[in-house]
């Protein structure tokens, strides 16, 4: 069994190479240039930590994993322009230094790569692997979608916000988990455990970056701070204040995602402090990480085995970047 940091340092080292060939440099430079600034690399040693909670890491768990990260790369470069996002793990966002045309094919060209690791699996394993793995593309595309067609509406209900970023968030960690679960072995009524404490974790995990992309500290969380408000994202944060606000708090908050002051951020984010949308956080992700518990402690496995597990979950929730 190996910690969840030794994992990190595992796939960092594994996923550390060219994964583009030099030609056209145009092309696949920007793609390097992105992969190089790594992330946390949470759903790929998911995918392992999925495997090892059953059986030995196999190679496959190894080529799935680099496909996950490769496919959560493609989508975070997609989503950057779609969101306008001018930062990303403290550098420049693909788009803006190469231009939105590069940067969608920088994306699309990865997502292939990300088919052609998940290509090289065992035939055992590979129809399993890539329905869930289509599946999951799939909704991601969906939640993608939705979160953009919030940004037009005044206000979602919050069981709505919860459905958008389980599609555009938490369904790739539970389907990283539930991978490496099949790859291990794991009965069905284990990878189904395994995928309900990802979706769940997931959600806890989304609700926290949420939070983070109003109340961040700049120089730790690596992305522009107050990039949601400006695009009028309907996170927890604004639904919750909508809805606690005085009337005259109320009117003003519409009024700011109408038009585009100056100062339309700093203005917010005082009507989410007086709106006490910290301890709505506090209570929303732990909500979704007691259900995500529920599910590992399901599991039939003995519980020492879950303590990377249990670590993960920790450190999602707490996360600062
Ligand atoms: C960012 O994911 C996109 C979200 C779903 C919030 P991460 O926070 O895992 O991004 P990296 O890979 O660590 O940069
Ligand atoms: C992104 O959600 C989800 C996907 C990339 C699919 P966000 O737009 O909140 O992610 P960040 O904050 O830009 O990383
Ligand atoms: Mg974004
Ligand atoms: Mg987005
Ligand atoms: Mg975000």
């Amino acid at each position: 069994m190996h910690t969840f940091k030794e994992l990190v340092d595992s796939f960092e080292t594994f996923f550390t190479r060219k994964h583009f060939p030099p030609a056209p440099a145009t092309l696949y430079e920007p793609g390097e240039y992105f992969l190089s600034r790594g992330g946390k690399r949470i759903r790929p040693v998911m995918c392992l930590m999925g495997n090892e909670l059953f059986d030995a890491i196999q190679p496959d768990s190894w080529a799935v994993a680099t496909a996950i990260e490769l496919f959560h790369n493609f989508t975070l470069i997609h989503d950057d322009i779609m969101d306008a996002a001018p930062l990303r793990r403290g550098m420049e966002t693909v788009h803006v230094k190469y231009g939105e045309s590069t940067a969608l094919l920088a994306g699309d060209v990865m997502m292939i790569r990300a088919y052609e690791q998940l290509s090289s699996v065992q035939t055992q394993y590979l129809p399993r692997i890539l329905q869930l793995f289509n599946k999951t593309a799939r909704e991601v595309c969906e939640g993608q979608q939705l979160d953009m067609d919030f940004e037009k509406a005044p206000s979602v209900p919050l069981n709505d916000y919860i459905h958008m970023i389980t599609l555009k968030t938490s369904v790739l960690l539970a389907a990283s988990l539930q991978t490496g679960a099949v790859l291990g072995g794991a009965s069905e009524g284990n990878c189904q455990h395994m995928y309900e404490f990802g979706k769940n974790l997931g959600i806890a995990f989304q609700v926290q970056d949420d939070y983070l992309d109003a109340f961040g500290d700049p120089e730790k969380f690596g992305k522009e701070v107050g990039g949601d408000i400006r695009q009028n994202k309907k996170t927890f944060l604004l639904l919750h204040a909508l809805e606690t606000a005085s009337p005259e708090q109320r009117k003003q908050l519409q009024e700011l995602m109408q038009e585009n002051l100056p100062d339309k951020v700093q203005q917010v984010l005082q009507l989410f402090r007086a709106c006490n949308v910290d301890a709505w956080a506090t209570k929303l992700k732990d909500q979704y990480l007691q259900t995500a518990l529920h599910h590992l402690d399901a599991i039939a496995v003995v519980s020492a085995r879950k303590k990377p597990l249990r670590d993960l979950a920790e450190f999602l929730i707490h996360r600062e970047y």
